[in-house]
């Protein structure tokens, strides 16, 4: 296990790129399960829940090649096991993808439960309660979700009682096979969805609504993808360096990334005062601001302000003058990084799914952990701009969701170093 050193204040100059998106790749690869022949992928990030999935495939018979320079993955979806086991669900809870296809094309899966994570309990009901719509028998034995199909897959309405991201997408893959037209009803409306819908347009299937929150597929049969299914940016990443170059007050220009999918991250950064240019389609600059003012945020699904983003906009919020709040509204545990934030002088207080952030503080150097994935990436954003030394160690959270991070911020000046954890086994 690493951790991250960081030497701060520091400032940020340069130009940094974004890499292929972690939670558009994940879906794509697994839907190369609906396919006959071998899928390419292109853009794809190099980071551990890539490494995971990939290794869930081969567990289950397909074979997979990963040209990680080159960001190639190619997949034979050819299997002969339809058990996706705890051993790797544990590692990635986005392990549940696996479900849709292997029911779709299979008939049937074993797929481990997903635990509850450091974020919430994060349960998976509603792709359940939709599959069993569809015609599928679905019971939990031994901590395995077992799913059979009864007869043909059968078309149906399905209603998601909240917006969930990878249950939409589930079932956008289990739907392209069914028999029929299924209409997912309060879907969510996520760039993620509809890079994955898109391909399954590509591939010959009826799509219509994606990117609105009713979508209505008509299931057919697929046509394997002739050319490269290419990762689109990460929206996530593209966001947390904007908050690193604000919090850091640097001027950075973030190129690769996709600037429609930002206006919420742009709104809110904005919002406090951050000064940013849209230079084109695929690049924004971010400017240098003297003092950032309060303000009071929430999170909600696309094309709402991402939870994903909400721990990096915290860093900033404790920077700048007055009381910020910021209401969590999609997972109910969200504020792990505020104890540690503590460690190093916010002064944050929670109650509930609301925080309240009193700035401007000066971040102060300390030993600190990481939770989870954001998590991680708000407390190296707090550690560029601490006074001091900043250990940041789990950083193995960072390395799921983040392409080389310490390197890209260490080209960008930042000193961080990355030096084995000796202190955790
Ligand atoms: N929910 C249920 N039952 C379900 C499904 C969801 O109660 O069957 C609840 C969840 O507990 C949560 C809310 O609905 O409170 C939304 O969860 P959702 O299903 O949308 O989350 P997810 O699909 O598991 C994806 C991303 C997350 C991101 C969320 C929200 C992937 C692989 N993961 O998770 O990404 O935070 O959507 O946008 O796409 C991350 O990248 O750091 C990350 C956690």
């Amino acid at each position: 296990m690493d951790k991250l050193i960081l030497h701060g204040p520091t400032q940020l100059s340069g130009t940094v790129a974004v890499s292929g998106s972690k939670n558009a790749a994940l879906p794509l690869i697994f839907c190369s399960l609906l396919f006959d022949g071998e899928v390419n992928f292109t853009n794809v990030p190099r980071l551990w829940d890539i490494e995971t999935t990939l290794g869930l495939l081969e567990s289950m018979g397909a074979k997979t090649h990963w040209n990680k320079e080159l960001g190639t993955v190619s997949v034979v979806p050819k299997l002969n096991s339809v058990v996706a086991a705890y051993d790797w669900v544990r590692k990635m809870r986005a392990g549940i993808l696996a479900l849709g296809p292997l029911v779709a094309r299979y008939g049937e899966a074993r797929v481990s439960l997903p635990g509850g994570c450091a974020i919430g309990a994060r349960p998976v009901n509603f792709h359940l309660q939709a599959l069993e719509k569809m015609g599928v028998k679905v019971f939990v034995e031994g901590g395995y979700i077992r799913a059979q199909r009864l007869g043909p897959l059968k078309g149906a309405v399905l209603h998601f009682p909240q917006v969930t991201v990878t249950g939409t997408e589930n079932l956008l893959m289990i739907a392209s096979l069914a028999e029929g037209t299924t209409v997912l009803e309060n879907a969510a409306r996520e760039p993620e969805v509809i890079a994955l819908g898109r391909v399954l347009q590509d591939a010959g299937i009826s799509i219509e609504g994606l990117g609105t929150s009713r979508i209505t597929l008509v299931g057919g049969k697929l046509v394997t993808p002739k050319v490269p299914i290419r990762i689109p940016p990460d929206r996530i990443e593209t966001g947390t360096w904007i908050a690193a170059a604000a919090a850091t007050k640097s001027e950075l220009r973030i190129v690769d990334c996709d600037v429609e999918e930002q206006t919420a991250v742009l709104a809110a950064f904005r919002r406090i005062g951050v000064p940013i240019q849209v230079v084109s389609a695929t690049e924004l600059a971010v400017g240098r601001a003297q003092s950032y003012e309060a303000g009071e945020f929430q999170t909600e699904p696309y094309p709402g302000l991402a939870t994903d983003m909400q721990a990096q906009l915290m860093v900033n919020l404790c920077l700048a003058n007055g009381v910020s709040r910021i209401r969590e509204t999609i997972f109910e545990n969200r504020f792990l990084h505020v104890a540690e934030l503590r460690r190093m002088g916010a002064r944050i207080s929670t109650r509930g799914n609301l925080a309240t952030i009193k700035g401007p503080i000066q971040f102060q150097g300390a030993p600190v952990m990481a939770s989870d994935l954001r998590a991680s990436a708000s407390l190296v954003l707090a550690g560029l701009c601490a006074k001091g030394v900043t250990e940041v160690s789990r950083i193995y959270h960072l390395d799921r969701g983040y392409q080389k991070f310490d390197a890209k911020l260490r080209a960008l000046g930042a000193q961080v170093e990355r030096v084995p954890d000796s202190s955790l086994g």
